[in-house]
């Protein structure tokens, strides 16, 4: 662990020395703010995770990056495995740049019966599927500059090669048009085929192949439904049961801006897919985290059936000041995996995310609140607690420098109030109280604290709010309401 530390902070510290020769930053500097257990990249930009795959027990994580800067720019899909979803091994870049473009969000799948024939039967390829865009035609006022192009790996994606026939999913002019999801659906007749889920502005397109690289259009959705406060990104379809045990499929998409607190966040429509068509079962508006700071978010695919569950991870930021966020040699970190699931409340269907329960395994020795406060004895942890029927709480963390955060429900509304949670002039939306409504009765909280973020989950994730913050010194204090009874808490730990 402390080798790890040691190495990773080594890097940074040389890999933000070549990228920026005037800056140099002491090791204390160049650290705060990194999270303990929340995935981060070694160095340099990250936004939206890809290419989520899992094979012979290795979760792939592929995350869009920029390593030359701390800020947003020519795309390219760095790579990590964790074989518990807790710690992750960084590996190269997979993808770069090429003619055809920077190198944006998307899938992969393991095409177990070499449907693509980039593999063979006996060694099938991992294929990623992703959007080109060509800066170049957009700068020259084209519309078509975003299209499809697939890669392909036989080595379990420690090295991949792209198809020289891209793109495969050319563009007929609608110039946001991305964020390519495929997933294997089983038609009607028993047979599979690939789905592609793409954002097309302000709809959905849904495109069907049998070989991953000859797209056909089934369908369209979404236009003037749901929310449209911004242009529709990085979307997901999901097949789920309902508590009742009745099929349905959800449909994930970030949208930015226009979310409920200002800027990016991801909603969810519940429906039917038959027959390549998405059909709503309502217009109802629905979030999948009432934060702040959860876009672009998506799921694993090939996950082992004894697994039977969808597990999802998000970019913990928001294009509002994702950019101008006061670390110093990288930016951005992911939520922690969480597991999605339907569940019903007054008769309406909602989705929950719950935190995935490899987490527990970082718990160190439970720490007992006594007279409902105490000290906290690192920057990450957990605090577990039942609210003994009583609706409403409220937890308060604070620092030797006077900064406090606060996490409560009163009336109904569910809020996180940063705004004296530390920095915060760096952008003028930042020092805000977030809230949320939750009309059912919050019976149980988990809350997870890390260096910069506050991820909280209330009913096993049945309402989820994720924040981050940039206190300048870590939580030092916690003190619970009287209506918190039993409150645990687990400093965390990647053993
Ligand atoms: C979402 C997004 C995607 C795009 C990627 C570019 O955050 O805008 O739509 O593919 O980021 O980095």
């Amino acid at each position: 662990m402390l080798k790890n530390f040691f190495s990773i902070g080594f890097l940074t510290l040389i890999l933000s020395c070549q990228s920026n020769p005037e800056v140099v930053f002491t090791p204390s500097e160049s650290e705060q703010f990194r999270p303990d257990y929340h995935f981060t990249p070694p160095a340099g930009w990250m936004n939206d995770p890809n290419g989520l795959v899992y094979l012979d027990g290795e979760y792939h994580l592929f995350y869009q990056h920029y390593p030359d800067s701390t800020v947003w720019g020519p795309m390219h899909w760095g790579h990590a495995v964790s074989k518990d979803l807790v710690s992750w091994e960084h590996l190269p870049i997979a993808i770069a740049p090429d003619s055809l473009g920077y190198i944006f969000s998307g899938s992969a799948v393991y095409d177990a019966e070499n449907t693509s024939g980039l593999g063979t039967a006996e060694n099938p390829p991992l294929v990623a599927i992703y959007t080109y865009h060509d800066a170049g035609g957009e700068k020259s006022g084209k519309s078509d500059f975003q299209t499809q192009g697939i890669a392909s790996s036989i080595d379990k994606g420690r090295t991949w090669v792209k198809y020289d026939g891209n793109p495969v999913l050319p563009n007929q002019g609608i110039r946001d048009f991305r964020d390519p999801k495929v997933s294997q659906i089983t038609q009607a007749d028993g047979s599979k085929t690939w789905v592609m889920t793409l954002a097309a502005q302000d709809r959905i397109q849904f495109f069907k192949s049998g070989d991953l690289k000859n797209w056909t259009m089934l369908s369209e959705f979404g236009q003037g439904i749901g929310a449209h406060g911004g242009v529709w990104e990085c979307p997901d379809l999901l097949p789920f049961k309902t508590p009742s045990g009745e099929e349905k499929f959800v449909l994930l998409v970030s949208i930015n801006p226009g979310g409920p607190q200002k800027g990016s966040a991801t909603q969810y429509f519940i429906g039917n897919f038959d027959n390549g068509t998405f059909t709503p079962d309502d217009t109802m508006i629905r979030w999948i985290d009432y934060g702040p700071d959860n876009y672009a978010g998506v799921t694993w695919s090939n996950l082992p059936k004894e697994q039977d569950r969808t597990l999802f991870i998000g970019w913990m930021s928001n294009w509002l000041y994702s950019q101008v966020v006061p670390t110093k040699t990288w930016r951005s970190a992911l939520t922690v995996p969480r597991e999605l699931s339907l569940f019903e409340v007054n008769g309406t269907l909602l989705l929950k995310s719950a935190p995935a329960p490899e987490l527990e395994k970082m718990r160190a020795d439970e720490i007992e609140i006594k007279d409902r406060t105490s000290n906290l004895p690192s920057q990450a942890f957990e605090i577990l607690a039942d609210l003994g029927g009583s609706d409403s709480f409220s937890v308060l963390f604070s620092n030797e420098d006077g900064e406090k955060l606060l996490i409560m429900k009163d009336q109904g509304l569910v809020s996180i109030d940063r705004t004296l949670a530390g920095k915060s002039d760096f952008q003028e939306d930042f020092a805000t109280v977030h809230s949320a409504p939750m009309s059912w009765e919050a019976k149980e909280i988990r809350i997870f604290l890390d260096a910069s973020s506050v991820e909280l989950f209330v009913n096993d994730g049945e309402l989820v709010m994720t924040s981050i913050l940039f206190p300048n010194r870590p939580w030092k204090i916690v003190e619970v309401s009287e209506s918190i009874s039993d409150p645990k808490i687990y400093p965390l730990k990647i053993k």
